[in-house]
Order: structure tokens, then sequence, then C-alpha cells
């Protein structure tokens, strides 16, 4: 049977600006084209892990908005369960406003209705939650609320993936209750400056899968097991550790071990970078084992 993933986490519109030059404070250029895409960490999450063929449910919100509208009627397409995501009155829809220079980006995020994501709406769908066979969550929605579905999770031994990002300070509560945490190197870095016990700082590492782009990943549980990835023409960045995430929930919840698990999910998100837009590229399981299967023959 198909493997229930629940993605508890942000809906955004990317507004995408695509320019050779990023200007600086006070500055006006002119740009080279702009899209709207569908984005938001934990959306793109949900639709990673769907694309590879599990069963994927999403908590979150929108606003009463064409966005929010829209983005309901894309999840549903991509296969994604949307009876857990509230349309909420009077806020914005979740966007990003990204620029993209030379494959590369920088992202301000406005969450809007993503911060109506609370402690309670995440309590209502505890059911949910409970016949999952694993959560992802990340930090694109309110602290207490990624904290509360660690916690439900928990309770009904359901496996908990955080993504720890945008970077915040994780409360000890979370750091208990997550199974894996995927920081990339910068938010790592972070992390690991807490002033944390001794022991606080071991039960992170140890289940820490760090994120380092085309390098691939770093396994901190026991001895580090380096993960390599695999290098590709780079259109888009964007979203690149989100297609992570959601390949590694998939392979994860499918049984594989974590090495492999990752293997798979860096060949995912590989392929993500080819394309345009965050879910732009992201594959289906066809597309990563042929993707495997050549790298294998050229090495
Ligand atoms: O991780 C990429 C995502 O971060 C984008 O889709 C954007 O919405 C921001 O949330
Ligand atoms: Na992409």
């Amino acid at each position: 049977a198909k493997k229930n993933i629940t993605v508890i986490g942000s809906i955004n519109m990317d507004l995408v600006t695509k320019t050779e030059q990023v200007p600086m404070m006070g500055e006006t250029l002119l740009g080279e084209a702009f899209y709207t895409i569908p984005g938001g960490k934990g959306a793109n999450q949900a639709v990673a892990a769907a694309r590879l063929g599990a069963e994927v449910s999403m908590i979150g919100c929108v606003g009463d908005d064409p966005f929010g509208r829209e983005l309901l009627a894309h999840l549903g397409r991509e296969s994604i369960h949307t009876d857990a995501i509230k349309v909420v009155a009077e806020v914005s829809t979740g966007i990003a406003s990204i620029t993209l220079s030379g494959g590369d980006n920088s992202i301000i995020v406005v969450p809007g209705a993503n911060y109506h994501v609370t402690p309670e709406f995440v309590a209502g769908h505890e059911e949910l939650i409970a016949a999952s066979d694993i959560i992802l969550l990340q930090l694109e929605i309110p602290m207490e609320s990624v904290e509360m579905a660690s916690s439900i999770a928990k309770k009904y031994n359901v496996k908990v993936i955080l993504n720890p990002a945008p970077f915040q300070p994780i409360p000890d509560r979370l750091l208990e209750n997550a199974d894996y945490f995927t920081p990339n190197e910068h938010e790592q870095k972070l992390l690991l400056s807490h002033d944390w016990s001794e022991e606080k700082r071991e039960s992170f590492l140890r289940k820490c899968i760090v994120t380092q782009g085309e390098k691939g990943v770093s396994i901190f549980s026991g001895t580090q097991i380096d993960i390599p990835g695999y290098k590709v023409k780079a259109i888009d960045t964007t979203g690149a550790g989100d297609t992570f995430n959601g390949a590694l929930a998939y392979s994860l919840s499918e049984g594989m071990g974590l090495s492999e698990a990752c293997r798979f999910a860096n060949a995912a998100a590989a392929l993500s970078v080819t394309k345009l837009g965050a879910q732009g590229g992201m594959p289906t399981k066809f597309e990563v084992n042929e993707f495997l299967r050549k790298a294998g023959e050229n090495k």
C-alpha cells in the first residue's frame, strides 16, 4: 500500500524576478522576466513526495484571494489531499518575493495566512497526523504549531522530519520529538552556535542530515557519513532542499535505509534544479531511478 505522508507547513505563491544584476538599496534596474509560480516550503515538500508516489496530505492555510484559490487547485492537481487546508478571511495568502540571478536566488517571505496555522488548528487534525507514516515539518508556520505537530506525532509513534528552515532556534521539546533534522550547512552552523548542553548538542547531531547542495549530504548518526551529490546544470536552485526533504520522507517511508534514502533524495534534488520554479523539475520515481542508473553507468 502507498505510505501516508502528512506535511504541516507553508503554502506560498512565489513571485520570481529574473535579473542579470541584483539592485542595491535605493537602486532601480531593468529585470529580464517575471513569473508567479506555486511555492512555500511546506507545499513544495508535499509536491515532491506526491510526485514520487506517496499518499500526501497537507495541513495549512491560504487566504481568501486569487493566489489562495489557485494554490489550492494546484495542490489538488498534484494529487495532494487538501481537506485540511483552511481558507482564512482578511489575510493574504503567503508569498515569497524571489530574485533569481545566475541560477541562484535570494528570497523575502511574507507568511500571511501561514501564520494562521495555529497550534489549535494543528491539534484539530490529530487523526490525520496519527494515521501518517511520517510527518514533514519546516519553520514557515508558527513555532508552537510545529511543536504541537511533533508532539501529536510522537504520541502515535509517527516519524518526524524537521527541516529547520528558515533558521530559528529550536525549542527543547521539538529537539526531542524530531527523528531527523535536515538543515543546510548555514542553518547547521547557526543551530550549533546555541549554548546547548553537551547532551543536547549530541542528540541534535545524531539526528542530523546536513544538505550541501551539489556536494551532497552528511549524516551524523554515529560516525560521519558523506553521501555525494550530483552535478547538473542549475537553472533554478529554489526548492532544491524541499525536493530533498520530500524525497527523503518518501524513501524512508518506503523502508529504504538512511544512506540509500539520502542517495535517492540527492538525485531527486539534482533533477529539480534543472527547471524553473521550486516545483518545476521535481521528478517522478521513474525519473529518479533512470537518473541514478545513468549516473552509475558514467562512473
Ligand atoms: O524553499 C523554497 C521556498 O521558500 C520557496 O518556494 C518560497 O516560497 C520560500 O518559502
Ligand atoms: Na526547479
